[in-house]
């Protein structure tokens, strides 16, 4: 009875293992524009990936970019590619380095990059000029870039 309780503790907390693992924007790996190791060590939620997309105040990628799949979200913009069969054009990691810093991948890119937190300018603290207070967090976190490349990974052109 004992023996069994510990195995049970063992197994619920392992998950935290994982979330402890998330590979910080500073820490990634880039090599001839991919990234291959997951930012999570776990797979990405497709669906939580569109909703990021569509969501202003989160990835806003259609701002951008035009998805067939995301036509319930209404305002596409059209200053990026469309992104229909992106899962068929880019593997996984091209994706993953993509997201989380487009200029790996497109040098002049006006596109954001979501998971980086150095290396550009970004605003002041309201507009004094001063650094922002505290650490600057990613656009994204680990898991809504992992929930990202995921759903892009299923755009495939039938
Ligand atoms: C400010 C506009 C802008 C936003 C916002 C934006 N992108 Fe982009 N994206 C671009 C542009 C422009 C390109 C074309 C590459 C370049 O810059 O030359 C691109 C390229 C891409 C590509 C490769 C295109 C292809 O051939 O399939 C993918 C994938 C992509 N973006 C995904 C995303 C995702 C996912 C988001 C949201 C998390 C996003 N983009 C947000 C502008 C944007």
């Amino acid at each position: 009875m004992k023996k069994a309780i510990t195995t049970g503790i063992a197994v619920a907390l392992s998950p935290i293992a994982v979330w402890a693992a998330d590979v910080a924007p500073g820490q990634i790996v880039y090599e001839d524009g991919t990234v291959e190791q997951s930012l999570t060590g776990a797979p990405g939620d497709p669906e939580n990936g569109a909703i990021i997309m569509k969501t202003k105040s989160s990835g806003n990628c259609i701002s951008c970019h035009e998805v067939t799949a995301l036509k319930d979200a209404q305002w596409h913009g059209n200053i990026g590619p469309v992104l229909d069969g992106a899962g068929d054009r880019w593997s996984e990691a091209q994706l993953r380095a993509i997201v989380t810093n487009a200029k790996e991948v497109f040098p002049e890119s006006m596109m954001p990059s979501y998971y980086r937190v150095d290396g550009f300018t970004r605003p002041g603290n309201a507009y004094t000029g001063k650094a922002p207070d505290g650490p600057i967090e990613p656009l994204l976190t680990a898991q809504q870039v992992e929930d990202v490349v995921a759903f892009l990974s299923t755009q495939k052109d039938e």
